[in-house]
């Protein structure tokens, strides 16, 4: 029996504002999917937001909107009338979650460390031309802390990470755009963001 790290299962919540700054530039039609739901983090915010969500994921966290026992891997098409994907997958198995994503639905957008653009085993996932987007964040994320986690609560995340947006209907070049996670209120506010502590 593999230790639960092992197999991949380790849920990292990924703080709100990482979403809210998504929300900020993507739009969304229909329901969207969060297939590795965990305990919620993102399929919250996107229904705060006022999107449909979806919610499943392969381990049972008993959350009241979503379905557990349900392995993504092995899912043969999507939920009726999801044709968009965002989550924040098992690291180990990004690969694997990104191939099967774009069999199910058009839009896939998981939050990824930076340094997933880097790697010669996944060229037909970076360059196969339907990498979109990839949202760099240009102030770090607050750390994202495994569940059950009782240490010291760190601020500011070691890793970079961004959102990265697969399309199946793009064609050509990636584009790169640096967002932030905290609003400039003075300069421009944007309401899906709080607003950063002054300096
Ligand atoms: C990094 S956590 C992210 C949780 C949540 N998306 C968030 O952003 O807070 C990864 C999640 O993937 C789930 N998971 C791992 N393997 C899976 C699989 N094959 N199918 C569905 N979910 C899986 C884990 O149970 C865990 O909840």
């Amino acid at each position: 029996m593999h230790s639960h790290a092992d197999r991949g299962l380790d849920l990292y919540e990924t703080p709100a504002p990482a979403t809210r700054a998504l929300l900020a530039e993507e739009t969304f039609d229909g329901p969207i999917w969060e297939p590795a739901d965990g305990r919620s983090a993102i399929s919250r915010v996107l229904r705060e937001a006022g999107y449909h969500v979806i919610a499943t994921d392969l381990v049972d966290y008993g959350m009241p909107n979503a379905l557990g026992g349900v392995d993504f891997l092995a899912q043969t098409f999507a939920p009726e009338g999801a044709k968009i994907i965002v989550s924040n997958p098992p690291f180990m198995y990004a690969d694997e979650f990104v191939r099967h994503a774009l069999t199910l639905v058009s839009r896939v957008i998981f939050l990824l460390r930076l340094a997933y653009v880097e790697g010669t085993g996944r060229a037909d996932i970076l360059d196969g031309g339907q990498l979109a987007r990839v949202y760099v964040f240009r102030n770090r994320l607050p750390m994202l802390h495994r569940d059950g986690w009782t240490g010291p609560r760190t601020n500011s995340s070691m890793m970079p990470l961004a959102w990265f947006v697969w399309d199946r209907h793009h064609r050509g070049p990636t584009e790169l755009r640096r967002i932030s996670w905290e609003a400039d209120c003075d300069e421009a506010p944007i309401p899906q963001l709080g607003c950063a502590d002054p300096p």
